[in-house]
């Protein structure tokens, strides 16, 4: 099967096969069709995937079905199937007047993938949000439904990604609110929604701010191929930040779990003079440091070799470790 399609970076890519399951019902049977041990690689919307090889066996869920489960009044709790788009699901929550989700509009992707990597921007994580995620456990061939301590969501980061051949996601529920307080911690957020005179946003108006922000900085997939922000921000002893805030004038520090800073990929790579280079047809976006774009006819292993010379240029200069976002498929990091 031709994975080209299938994945927001438009790099050649096959599956020997690649099977769609429309209910999550059927995937024990997709699975037996497949072969007994068989742990194929889960596409959602292929926006977070850098195939740098093929894929030998591939699966996709398809059940975009969504609802609620529960409304006290207040708390209302809704589920998506793993196959819902993501902006398309976060756009029917605030349609039933539902906020929680507005921070994370136009992030692309499926409902399915949201929990694997705990998708964030503008002051949300996504985990903050998950009461529970149902999956597929290939460890013990059963439906199991995982509360919010057992996801082990962590800055970009969950039991699903550490695991990655373990669980099948196949649908997550989400706590969101009628009343809900905006979540306007992120600077840039607040000075758009100020600049349109809107002081007391509702969800759908942060969600316009942000899905605005987002057009402004982001390269859209289906014009230019991107996996959104190539590097996670690097996460560092508060010591070494300290030393780099000595020696860096406006190095961005930001803060993380106890002892430890959270830096800033885009300004380190930024640094480096990358912004807007490019090898070949692989770059890195005009508009965004941390964003490497294919402008038309990359491989997945030059955009690789590409990430690779920015992550070796920020550890000469910085000392700084760059670990990749996306999931390579084909090589190693
Ligand atoms: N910056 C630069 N150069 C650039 C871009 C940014 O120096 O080219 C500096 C900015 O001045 C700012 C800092 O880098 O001080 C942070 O930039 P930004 O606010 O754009 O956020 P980010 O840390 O680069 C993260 C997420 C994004 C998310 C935004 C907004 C990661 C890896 N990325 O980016 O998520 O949209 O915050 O919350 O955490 C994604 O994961 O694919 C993604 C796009």
């Amino acid at each position: 099967a031709d994975l080209r399609p299938r994945n927001t970076f438009g790099v050649p890519a096959r599956a020997r096969r690649l099977v769609e399951v429309s209910d999550a019902a059927a995937l024990p049977r997709a699975l037996a069709l497949l072969g007994a041990d068989a742990r194929p690689l889960l596409i959602g919307g292929g926006s977070n995937l850098l195939f740098a090889g093929d894929a030998e066996d591939a699966l996709t869920i398809v059940d975009a079905r969504r609802g609620v489960i529960s409304d006290d009044g207040e708390e209302v709790v809704v589920r998506a199937a793993a196959g819902a788009d993501w902006h398309g699901f976060v756009l029917w929550t605030l349609a039933q007047e539902l906020g929680g989700l507005e921070n994370l509009a136009l992030i692309p992707g499926t409902v399915g993938a949201a929990p694997i990597q705990n998708i964030g921007a503008y002051g949300v994580e996504v985990g903050e949000r998950v009461v529970a995620v149902e999956a597929f456990d290939h460890e013990t061939r059963s439906f199991v439904r995982l509360d919010t301590d057992a996801c082990r969501f962590r800055y970009r980061d969950s039991v699903f990604k550490q695991q990655p051949q373990r669980w099948i996601v196949t649908a997550v529920e989400f706590a969101l609110h009628r009343f809900a307080q905006p979540v306007l911690h992120y600077a840039g957020l607040r000075d758009t929604l100020a600049a349109r005179g809107i002081d007391d946003p509702r969800p759908l108006d942060v969600a316009e701010a942000v899905i605005d922000i987002r057009r402004s900085k982001l390269p859209d997939p289906a014009v230019t191929g991107n996996a959104g922000s190539f590097f996670k921000n690097p996460i560092v002893p508060a010591a070494q930040a300290a030393m780099l805030v000595a020696a860096q004038a406006g190095i961005p520090v930001f803060a993380a779990e106890e002892g430890l800073r959270k830096l800033s990929a885009a300004w380190l790579i930024d640094q480096c003079g990358w912004k807007g280079k490019r090898d070949g047809d692989a770059g890195v976006a005009e508009g965004h440091a941390l964003v490497l774009v294919n402008h038309g006819g990359a491989s997945g292993a030059e955009l690789l070799a590409l990430a690779r010379r920015i992550a070796a240029s920020v550890h000469m200069r910085f000392g700084v470790a760059l670990e990749p976002e996306p999931r390579i498929i084909g090589a190693a990091w």
